[in-house]
């Protein structure tokens, strides 16, 4: 199937036209939107999420497949980046999320119910930038999440009010110090995905030869004044550990360290920090939605983030100079690094669709939210033992006003 020709027998009337991006405004105002609605719909296999634009170029005039095939303008998309982007067969298809939690989570949710894709089978693939930490990565490295944690929905406190007897000005909510476990769970604190399509992620990444620059290398070279930061000091590599989300863009050794507190806090110690970013957990929250009514499959979701800079100073160095004035010089290896790594598993999963991933890969750990919404015992936060009494009663459980 040729998605351009049956797009364009849609728009029977329409000649020449070679993609949907107009196709909302027209029709719209035609009144034939619900006709329209139904009239097509692409199934892809693999959705590629990105969230700004140098992670979506990357993608875009590779040799492998041609993304700006199709554009098909979905409403609830970003302003910035309103169209989804498909090859002309439909399998393969990426967006542009815009940055931050908000706009995450209100593109995903938009995607989830466009009447113009069945996403029932799709692996998406979150393939973006992040910050890294020279105890587990480096610039250009490429990391793949099994949880992803928001770890600033805490009381913040600014440095200078911090007490004393504090590590940090984060406080976990309904606790009074760092480090309780929060009583006040909103339910988007820590989302853990499927490892075992991790693990097949990671083996078909590793088949690449991942990119690095000279200037990249001479910045991770300082990290090497401190045996702790001997991976921040050495080339980039395929490495499994997990994702922070937080919109505040927190850089330095405390934040990176409190993060990283939260981490092993909200996963029980089994969450193994190594980056930040501002999207996943907000993406996740949508696609997990999404789940509990079958529009997608939770565990055909896979998080990669790559090093664009480093969470925290290297030794010698303060943390305001390292992020606001030094060029870390990880942004090219990181935004090649998507692609390289990322190609492979597209590929792997489009050419083993029959034999392997049309079926799904089954899960081995539980996945899902704190809550288990979708089933399942969780093995981080307080639901072990059962669901909530009623998930309303956890909402109801705010600090009294
Ligand atoms: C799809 O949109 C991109 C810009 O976002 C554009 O470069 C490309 O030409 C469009 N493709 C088609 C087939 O119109
Ligand atoms: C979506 O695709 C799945 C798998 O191919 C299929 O079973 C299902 O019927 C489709 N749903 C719709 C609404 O077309
Ligand atoms: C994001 O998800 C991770 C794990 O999936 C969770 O630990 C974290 O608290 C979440 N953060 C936010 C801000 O939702
Ligand atoms: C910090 O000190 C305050 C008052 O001095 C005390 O009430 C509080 O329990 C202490 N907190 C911790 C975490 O030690
Ligand atoms: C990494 O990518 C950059 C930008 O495309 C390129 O200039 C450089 O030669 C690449 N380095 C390696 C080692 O492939
Ligand atoms: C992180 O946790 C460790 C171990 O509990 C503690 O010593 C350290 O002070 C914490 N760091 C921050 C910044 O909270
Ligand atoms: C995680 O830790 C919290 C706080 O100590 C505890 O209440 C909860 O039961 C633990 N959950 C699991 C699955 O171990």
């Amino acid at each position: 199937m040729r998605l351009s020709n049956v797009l364009s027998s849609v728009l029977a009337g329409a000649t020449a036209l070679q993609s949907v991006a107009a196709l909302p405004q027209d029709l719209w105002s035609r009144d034939t939107a619900a006709a329209t609605a139904a009239s097509f719909t692409v199934s892809p296999k693999v959705f590629i999420i990105s969230m700004f634009t140098p992670e979506a170029e990357t993608w875009y005039g590779i040799p492998e497949f041609d993304l700006l095939a199709i554009n098909i303008t979905v409403p609830g998309l970003s302003m910035l980046f309103p169209d989804v982007h498909c090859t002309d067969d439909g399998e393969i298809c990426q967006l542009t999320t815009g940055e931050g939690e908000i706009n995450a989570a209100t593109t995903i949710a938009s995607l989830v119910v466009s009447p113009h894709f069945n996403l029932t089978q799709t692996y998406f693939m979150i393939a973006g930038i992040g910050g890294v930490s020279p105890e587990v990565a480096t610039l250009g490295s490429v990391t793949f999440a099994r949880f992803a944690v928001q770890v600033a929905l805490q009381d913040e406190f600014d440095a200078r009010e911090i007490p004393e007897n504090f590590s940090t000005g984060y406080v976990p909510f309904g606790t009074t110090a760092p480090g309780q476990y929060p009583t006040s769970i909103y339910g988007t604190e820590v989302f853990e995905v499927n490892a075992a399509l991790r693990d097949r992620a990671i083996e078909l990444a590793s088949t690449a030869t991942l990119n690095d620059t000279d200037a990249a290398a001479a910045y991770r070279a300082n990290y090497a004044a401190d045996p702790e930061y001997a991976a921040g000091a050495s080339g980039p590599t395929i490495v499994p550990c997990d994702v922070a989300t937080a919109d505040v863009y927190y850089s330095g050794i405390l934040l990176s360290e409190a993060f990283a507190n939260t981490t092993t806090l909200l996963t029980n110690g089994t969450g193994k920090y190594c980056s930040s970013a501002q999207e996943d957990n907000a993406s996740l929250e949508a696609f997990l939605r999404a789940a509990m009514h079958h529009l997608v499959d939770f565990a055909r979701i896979i998080v990669m983030r790559t090093g664009s800079d480093f969470d925290r100073q290297y030794p010698g160095e303060t943390a305001t100079q390292h992020l606001l004035y030094d060029h870390q010089n990880g942004h090219i290896p990181s935004v090649t690094n998507i692609y390289l790594a990322g190609v492979k598993i597209v590929q792997g999963i489009v050419n083993d669709w029959d034999k392997t991933y049309a079926a799904g890969i089954t899960p081995t750990n539980y996945v899902g939210d704190i809550f288990g919404t979708l089933g399942g015992t969780p093995d981080f936060g307080p639901y072990a033992s059962g669901a909530p009494a009623t998930k309303r009663s956890i909402q109801a459980r705010r600090r009294p006003m």
